[in-house]
């Protein structure tokens, strides 16, 4: 094959109903969930949104990371066959031992879970994957892995307590019995080897190492990178777009490297998946745990990349707010060269970034908080879960005493880009967390700091209130008033 380099396997592998596939042929931009229905014929999988939305496309990935088997949850729709290769697809044909249905589907029947059945699938792959977390379920952590799997008959409560019943941290399926072949399958699939399957007009990519990555987009600086394919998936099902061209980062040793960096920061590489940053980013500030729970859903959180949030350069994202007011860096990679920059100034434009062709990201550098330095981050949506922000706020706030030195003031939702508020940076220097009446100056600058969009998630006006308030929530916060600013008792104590 032309434009293969030497020793690369020229195949995609994957565990599929007790065998192993080989394809030497796929679009590179077909979806899981067109493979299995057309392909492999396999149609209880079903298609609601075909944006990661709904969860009715729900399967599991069987993979293997650090330990035993893992069971992840992933939205078939927006995943593309290619990132597939090295895991053991699961689908709810997979569940039942002959006529024995699995407990979790025996608990929905019981239970009446199901009525008109579309969504039912889904549930049925997300509760699978509770069921394999080794942990029990409790209302909390189902609600969170149910967030991504809309039911509009049966309503939640049957719904969950088949979970509840169901999901009690010991695994007894036949899955659990099989466990050690199947790990052992999957280990041999792990060969280690670059992956490029198609030729150079059109091929999915998949390096296996840093250098290998460095390589290919040295020699395509054209291609699409795709980490989790939550953005880009959406480009092949809403945008109907020709991706010709894949390099697929989910197999690149190291890219997913979690450390910290000379002056102690948080190292998140860029392939970390979201779901893995809720607890790390939690030890800075429990709001950035919270807006990581609040992000996406636990589909889109497993397959989506801190890079990808990172890269994509929406002024939506909710990453780089926070991580821009915390002082956040982007190291990116060309060739054999990396460079860190602050993370604000990757922003540039809408849809132009500090990247040249070429380069990648590596990782992003998070600071932690020094003493005296406070920080908060506000996500306001129109949901709870599953919900695009219409304004983010990100914020550090350093105090001399009672007074404010100096803050880092970033939006998301306000301009074309992640934005800091300068002006109202300004303005708070030298308030006072005692005299409210000083920060007046800084909650009327964002008005000449942003002039947002009206569109269907918020009016320009609603924003600049949101904007106002999540500021003023974050003062009355750090300056330790008792009134209520959150919605529930979500906010952990500090
Ligand atoms: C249902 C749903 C809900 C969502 N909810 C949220 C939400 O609450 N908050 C939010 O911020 N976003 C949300 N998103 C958007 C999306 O999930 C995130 O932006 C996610 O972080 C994208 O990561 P990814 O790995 O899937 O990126 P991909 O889709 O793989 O890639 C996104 C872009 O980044 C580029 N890219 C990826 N990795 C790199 C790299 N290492 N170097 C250079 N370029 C790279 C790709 O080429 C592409 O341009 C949601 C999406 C869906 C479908
Ligand atoms: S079809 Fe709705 S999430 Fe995939
Ligand atoms: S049972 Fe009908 S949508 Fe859930």
């Amino acid at each position: 094959m032309t434009g293969k380099p030497i020793d690369t396997r020229g195949a995609l592998h994957f565990r599929f109903r007790g065998r192993d596939v080989a394809l030497d042929r796929f679009s590179p931009r077909a979806t899981v969930l067109d493979w299995l229905r057309e392909d492999a014929l396999a149609k209880g999988t079903k298609e609601g949104c075909g944006e990661g939305d709904c969860g009715a496309c729900t399967v599991v990935l069987a993979r293997l990371k650090d330990g035993p088997l893992r069971y992840d949850a992933v939205n078939a729709c927006i995943l593309l066959v290619g990132q597939l290769d090295g895991a053991e697809l699961i689908t709810i044909e997979d569940l039942a031992d002959g006529e024995v249905l699995h407990p979790v589907q025996q608990a929905m029947v019981d239970l009446h879970g199901s009525q008109c059945g579309f969504c039912t699938p889904g549930i049925v792959m997300s509760l699978f994957a509770a069921y394999h977390s080794g942990a029990p379920a409790t209302p909390a952590s189902l609600n969170d892995q149910l967030a991504g799997n809309l039911c509009r008959c049966t309503g939640y409560r049957p719904i969950l307590a088949a979970g509840l019943a169901a999901c009690d941290g010991a695994a007894a399926d036949r899955f659990a019995a099989t466990a050690d072949e199947r790990t052992a399958a999957l280990a041999a699939l792990a060969d280690g080897r670059d992956l490029f399957v198609g030729d150079e007009t059109r091929f999915f990519a998949a390096p296996a190492s840093l250098d290998s990555l460095a390589a290919l987009t040295g020699r395509f600086p054209d291609a699409t990178l795709v980490a989790g394919a939550t953005d880009v998936g959406l480009w092949i099902t809403k945008q109907l777009r020709d991706i010709a061209r894949v390099i697929w980062l989910g197999r690149v040793a190291g890219l997913d490297a979690v450390g910290k960096a000379a002056d102690g920061a948080l190292s998140l590489g860029a392939g970390v998946a979201l779901l893995e940053t809720a607890p790390l980013l939690a030890r800075i500030h429990p709001d950035l745990g919270e807006l990581m729970r609040r992000f996406g859903s636990v589909q889109v959180r497993t397959s989506g990349t801190v890079g990808g949030n990172i890269a994509n350069g929406s002024p939506i994202g909710d990453l780089a707010p926070a991580l821009i007011a915390l002082g956040g860096r982007v190291v990116l990679r060309k060739g054999a060269a990396t460079r860190t920059l602050p993370l604000e100034d990757f922003f540039i434009a809408y849809g132009k970034q500090d990247r040249a062709p070429g380069e990648f990201v590596l990782a992003v550098e998070v600071p932690q908080l020094r003493e005296g330095q406070h920080c908060r981050a506000f996500k306001i949506s129109k949901r709870l879960d599953e919900d695009i922000s219409a304004v983010m706020l990100g914020a550090r706030i350093d105090l001399e005493g009672r007074r404010i030195a100096g803050a880092r003031i970033a939006y998301g939702g306000m301009a074309a880009t992640p934005k800091r508020a300068a002006n109202a940076e300004r303005a708070l220097a030298g308030a006072s967390l005692d005299e409210p009446e000083t920060w007046a100056a800084a909650l009327a600058a964002l008005a000449s700091d942003f002039t947002p969009l009206t569109d269907q998630r918020a009016t320009a006006a609603y924003r600049v209130a949101a904007a106002r308030s999540v500021l003023r929530k974050t003062l009355i916060e750090i300056a330790g008033a008792a009134a209520p600013t959150r919605i529930g008792a979500l906010h952990a104590a500090e």
